[in-house]
């Protein structure tokens, strides 16, 4: 897959309001091409923001991370494609995921499965009804992912590796967790540097507070992209 480095960066917006949102996109300019909007901005207007944006020539993932019976989700994710997204998250539950594949067909947008949330240990799925490792059921729902044509999974940079092997060349990895050196590590636990989640196979780039919340968020968001097209070109 042959990137422009500038494209390969994400910028999550997690802020609260439509208005904070078109300061941050107005101070990063030109700097970032690619949005994440999750659910704090979409539920606060944040999808027809998503369309001035896509009007604007930026590219908009939306974090929804869809689950529901297929006919829902199909409907759902056309609605989306029709939005003009470029990614959108569900979780990776086959008939969720067959379901998004088929809402999706004719439209360029990319379905991302999110395949255990990172938040979630042995314990909590356990807790859940599953008799399964997170690393077992995070395999198991990678291949299934690639076998019903999902486009690409959201994974930490830590698991890249041995993703990329089930996944192939294909799927896109879209990698949060990212934490430039010297930035403030929030409440991320499994964090790598761009350069070296870019190093270990990642396609994509999420990052948000070392971005959103720099003193100079154009400059953060170029030294990034210098990193990127550094490490790209190894
Ligand atoms: O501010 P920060 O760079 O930590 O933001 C990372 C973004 O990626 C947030 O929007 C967060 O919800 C998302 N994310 C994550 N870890 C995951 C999946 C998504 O941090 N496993």
């Amino acid at each position: 897959m042959t990137l422009d480095a500038r494209e390969r960066l994400i910028v999550a917006l997690d802020l609260p309001s439509v208005a904070d949102a078109e300061k941050m996109v107005a101070r990063l300019g030109d700097a970032v091409w690619f949005y994440k909007i999750g659910y704090q901005l979409g539920f606060a207007g944040g999808l027809s923001f998503a369309s001035r944006l896509i009007a604007d020539g930026k590219q908009i993932f939306l974090d929804f991370k869809l689950h529901d019976i297929g006919n829902t989700v199909q409907k759902g994710v056309e609605s989306v494609a029709r939005l003009g997204a470029t990614f959108l998250t569900v979780h990776a539950y086959p008939q969720t995921m067959k379901a998004a594949v088929e809402g999706k067909r004719g439209s360029t947008l990319r379905i991302l499965a999110v395949t255990v949330l990172t938040s979630y240990d042995d314990t909590d799925l356990a807790a859940a009804g599953y008799d399964m490792t997170v690393g077992e059921l995070a395999a198991a729902r990678a291949a299934q992912a690639r076998d019903i044509g999902v486009d690409g999974l959201v994974c930490s940079a830590e698991e890249v590796t041995k993703l990329r092997d089930i996944a192939g060349p294909g799927m896109a990895l879209v990698t949060p967790g990212i934490r430039p050196a010297g930035s403030a590590v929030g409440d991320q636990k499994r964090i790598m540097t761009p350069a070296r989640a870019i190093e270990a196979g990642a396609d994509y780039l999420v990052v948000g507070r070392p971005i959103v919340d720099a003193h100079d968020p154009k400059a953060a968001a170029e030294a990034i992209v210098a990193e990127i097209a550094l490490a790209a070109g190894k």
